[in-house]
Order: structure tokens, then C-alpha cells, then sequence
């Protein structure tokens, strides 16, 4: 279909350990239409981090293959998948990734610049200000609390405005109301311009605003909810949890 934007077949991602193989992720198949938001959920270890990752063309799956747009990233190379991120993909990490040498407004002014944008350090300067840093554009990140570097790094993804927002545990750090602040930032972005949003959440509420939830389990997907169509069979995945909101750990 035109419209689908994320399309994931038979992924499996197999890491060497010390004894023996450790099969992370295994068998995932799902597909994902532009604009729609998905919360990946499950408990902690679940291979949620490294599935968005994948998803992300962070890092490469030991088989299966998944599209974004219409490149097939599995096929490409790291400079290929580096060329289709700068062209589609924001990613807020779990554990931010500022450049500790940059300021709040160098590092999220860097991409914008990177990418040729000619406004960036006005946009830079903007998205701070809506993630409520308005006064911080100075600080280097060891000298900002968590859970402002985390709004820094929202920021940074937010200001390039990426066809695909990846965001791992995007309200993690952050207490209620600035939760509900930048989810609310993150569904005017999926509203405003198209973005299709795929998170990963431990928290219910954000879960709940996504129109689909696929839940992990052991590296495998035990469910999904809302209009999930799973490679080769558009019904909801049968399993015994999905006629169920997916748990929430
Ligand atoms: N490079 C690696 N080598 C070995 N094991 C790994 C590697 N990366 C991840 N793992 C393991 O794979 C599992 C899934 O990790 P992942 O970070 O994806 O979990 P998660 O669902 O995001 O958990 P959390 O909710 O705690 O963030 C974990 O058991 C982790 O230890
Ligand atoms: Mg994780």
C-alpha cells in the first residue's frame, strides 16, 4: 500500500553471548501507515529498545527485512541507512545522547545544520522554548537536570521535523505535568505535520493516546491492539491477549 510508511517481516536479532547465541528479538511482523502512532510496551529486557533501534536502521537485524518509506534499509549499507535517517527519521534515545561539549541550543540546532536547513538556530531556539527550556539555551548537558536533558533531546527530534519519530521512553524521567506537556508536543507534531510517531512507553497514559499498541514480550510480539494489520494476516494478531488493552508493566 502507498501509505505504509513502516513495514517489518520476519525479524530476528540474534546477539553472541558468552556460552551461546541470545536470540533478543525473534519472528516480529508488523506494518505501520503514515501519520498513525504505535506504543511499543512490555516489561523491562522485553527487546523493546533494540526492536526501535532496528526499526530506526540504528542497527541491523541478524535476518528479516523492514522498510521505511520506501527503502528497503535492511538492504543498505550504514551509509544508506545514515542517508535515509537524515531524510526521514528523528530518534529521541533512552539515555538522551547529547553531545556533552555542545549547549542545549548547539545540540539541537546541530541536525537542522547538518541537514543545510538555513533557519536552524531559530528553530532550535523555538522548539526549546515549547519544551519549556527557554532559559537554559546556554547550558551544556552535565550542568542540566535528567530530565531536562531528555526535553533537550525531545527537542532535538522535534525541531528537524522527521516524517518518523522514534522515541524511547520519551516522558520517562519527567514528572506528570511536563509528561503531559511533551506528549501533548509529540501528538500536535503526529496532528500538525504528519509525523508518524512510534514509541516506547512504560506509562499507560501515553499508551493510551497511540492508536495502536504493540506489546514484547521474551523478544516476541504477543499483541497487538488497535488497527494492527500483522504481515500476512490483516486481523488483529490472534493471541489470548488481544481482544485486551495490552498490559502495561
Ligand atoms: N548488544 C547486546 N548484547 C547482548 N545482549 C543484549 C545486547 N543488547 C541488548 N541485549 C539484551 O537484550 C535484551 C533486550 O534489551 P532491550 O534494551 O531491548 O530491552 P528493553 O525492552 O528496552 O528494556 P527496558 O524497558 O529496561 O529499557 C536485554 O536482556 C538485554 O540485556
Ligand atoms: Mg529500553
Amino acid at each position: 500500500m502507498n501509505d505504509t510508511v513502516l513495514r517489518v517481516n520476519a525479524v530476528n536479532k540474534v546477539v553472541p553471548s558468552a556460552d551461546d547465541d541470545l536470540a533478543i528479538l525473534q519472528d516480529i511482523s508488523f506494518s505501520l501507515q503514515q501519520s498513525q502512532s504505535l506504543a511499543i510496551v512490555g516489561p523491562s529486557g522485553a527487546g523493546k529498545s533494540t526492536l526501535l533501534g532496528l526499526l530506526a536502521g540504528l542497527d541491523v537485524p541478524t535476518s528479516g527485512d523492514i522498510w521505511l518509506g520506501q527503502h528497503k534499509i535492511t538492504a543498505m549499507n550504514e551509509e544508506g541507512r545514515a542517508r535515509v535517517r537524515a531524510e526521514l527519521v528523528g530518534f529521541v534515545f533512552q539515555t538522551f545522547q547529547l553531545l556533552g561539549s555542545l549547549t542545549a541550543l548547539e545540540n539541537v540546532a546541530l541536525p537542522m545544520e547538518l541537514n543545510g536547513q538555513p533557519d536552524a538556530q531559530a528553530r532550535a531556539r523555538d522548539y526549546l522554548q515549547k519544551v519549556g527550556l527557554g532559559q537554559r539555551f546556554k547550558h551544556y548537558p552535565k550542568q542540566l537536570s535528567g530530565g531536562e536533558q531528555q526535553r533537550v533531546a525531545v527537542a532535538r527530534a522535534f525541531a528537524c521535523a522527521p516524517k518518523l519519530l522514534f522515541a524511547d521512553e520519551p516522558t520517562g524521567n519527567l514528572d506528570q505535568a511536563t509528561g503531559e506537556k511533551i506528549s501533548d508536543l509529540l501528538f500536535e507534531l503526529n496532528q500538525q505535520a504528519d509525523t508518524t510517531l512510534i514509541l516506547v512507553t512504560h506509562e499507560q497514559r501515553l499508551a493510551d493516546r497511540c492508536e495502536r499498541v504493540i506489546t514484547i514480550d521474551g523478544g516476541r510480539l504477543v499483541s497487538s491492539v488497535g488497527n494492527a494489520s500483522v504481515v500476512g494476516d490483516e486481523k488483529e494478531h490472534q493471541d489470548n491477549n488481544s481482544q485486551q488493552p495490552a498490559a502495561m508493566i
